[in-house]
């Protein structure tokens, strides 16, 4: 039981307080708020809901994930994430903050192939 608090202590209270530290802009965060928010539908499995209304979109002429897109510029990823298109609901701020929006739309606009690695 006590171990079991203390991990809920981890993955509750103390995570979300050592995120609070303000922070510039990083893409290594930007990867981690993409897999909490957005890998659910944009990671590159062509069965995704993203992924595969993108691939519709483009028909392949640029890749339908996310993450290989050389085209995204942080302006673009912000105006979609604020506001939503389609039926990807846009995200609020209590969901993204504007600073993890920023590392998202850092993350989303390197060059690919150092991102996404992990997969
Ligand atoms: C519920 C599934 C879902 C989630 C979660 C989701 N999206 Fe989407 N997203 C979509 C769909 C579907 C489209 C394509 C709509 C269309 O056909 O134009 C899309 C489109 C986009 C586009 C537009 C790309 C283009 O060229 O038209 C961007 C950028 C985008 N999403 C970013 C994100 C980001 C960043 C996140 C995470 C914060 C996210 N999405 C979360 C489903 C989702």
């Amino acid at each position: 039981m006590r171990v079991q608090l203390s991990a809920l202590c981890l993955a509750l209270v103390c995570a979300p307080a050592a995120q609070a530290a303000p922070a510039k802009a990083d893409p290594r965060d930007g990867k981690a708020v993409f897999e909490k928010w957005c890998a659910a539908c944009h990671a590159p499995n062509p069965r995704l809901a993203g992924t595969l209304a993108l691939q519709t979109k483009y028909e392949g002429k640029i890749p339908a994930a996310l993450e290989a897109r050389t085209d995204l510029t942080p302006e673009i990823v912000a105006a979609f994430v604020r506001n939503g298109v389609a039926w990807m609901a846009p995200f609020r701020k209590t969901e993204i903050s504007d600073a993890e929006l920023a590392d998202l739309g850092d993350y989303l606009t390197k060059t690919p192939g150092t991102k996404g690695k992990a997969r």
